[in-house]
């Protein structure tokens, strides 16, 4: 479902503020690890900049599309929360807001720490999260997409208290015998952080020089804008984090 239907928006919209933040200031054969890179959608992007890439997910089966889409880089199923990888980068990306959906503090500072493991000294890291400010413009009415072959439904919830957010699909893909349409359901959450809480947690893990700037500022289009903000950090040497990349 996420890569049919929902995918395909985000690159054409971030790509103006990923051309800013971090095309420009990467050369060409810059080895790049995407974290939680889906089917890989800006996955190609970075390939086709001529990048060397590799990409991790949780997903098995985002994982799968993504190894029969693009042969040319490597793609390993991980948790970013634990993740361990056997070489180093010297540049991170994480976008389309996917590290919301990491739902504890804990799980964040560790993604943070994890990455910044595997990132040789000076790597750029850029991703974008959403703020609270995503989640309080009223989600709550169903939206349908309507299209020739599938009609989906998405709405969302947030809790201000938890700092939690419920984005409910509902969706009917037409299937091949007459008019009988398929119906699927799926609940995704996310967690919402202070931009204190990121850059903090960037902090603890090592990085420095962290900037961070909303994303209509840094070029992406308006339906991207709202409430999401682009972050950008450099790796240090800190030995105490460095076993593998030092
Ligand atoms: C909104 S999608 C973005 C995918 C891709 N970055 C893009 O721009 O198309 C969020 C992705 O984060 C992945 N994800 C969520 N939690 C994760 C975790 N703890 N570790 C690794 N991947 C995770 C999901 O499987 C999903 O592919």
């Amino acid at each position: 479902m996420y890569d049919v239907y929902w995918a395909d928006w985000y690159l054409p919209s971030a790509l103006p503020a990923l051309e800013n933040l971090f095309f420009s200031r990467l050369k060409r054969g810059t080895a790049v690890l995407d974290v939680c890179c889906g089917s890989g959608h800006v996955t190609s992007e970075l390939i086709a900049r001529g990048y060397v890439v590799t990409g991790v997910d949780s997903s098995a089966r985002l994982i799968e599309i993504a190894r029969r889409r693009l042969p040319e880089a490597t793609f390993t199923v991980q948790d970013v929360r634990t993740l361990k990888m056997e070489r180093c980068f010297e540049a991170a990306i994480s976008t389309f807001d996917s590290l919301n959906h990491i739902l504890e503090l804990d799980g964040l500072r560790g993604a943070f720490a994890a990455i910044h493991e595997t990132l040789f000294e000076d790597a750029l890291f850029v991703f974008d999260m959403n703020l609270e400010e995503a989640y309080l413009s009223d989600l709550s009415q169903w939206h349908a997409h309507v299209q020739t072959d599938n009609v989906g439904l998405v709405r969302g919830t947030y809790d201000g208290r938890q700092k939690m957010a419920r984005t409910e699909l509902i969706w009917f893909v037409k299937s091949d015998r007459g008019d009988l349409w398929q119906r699927h359901r799926s609940v995704v959450e996310q967690r919402c952080y202070t931009e204190a809480e990121i850059t903090a947690a960037l902090t603890q893990a090592g990085f420095y020089n962290i900037g961070s700037m909303p994303a209509m500022q840094a070029g992406a289009a308006a339906e991207l804008g709202y409430g999401r903000m682009f972050f950008s950090a450099t790796a240090s040497g800190r030995v105490q984090d460095r076993r593998l990349c030092a």
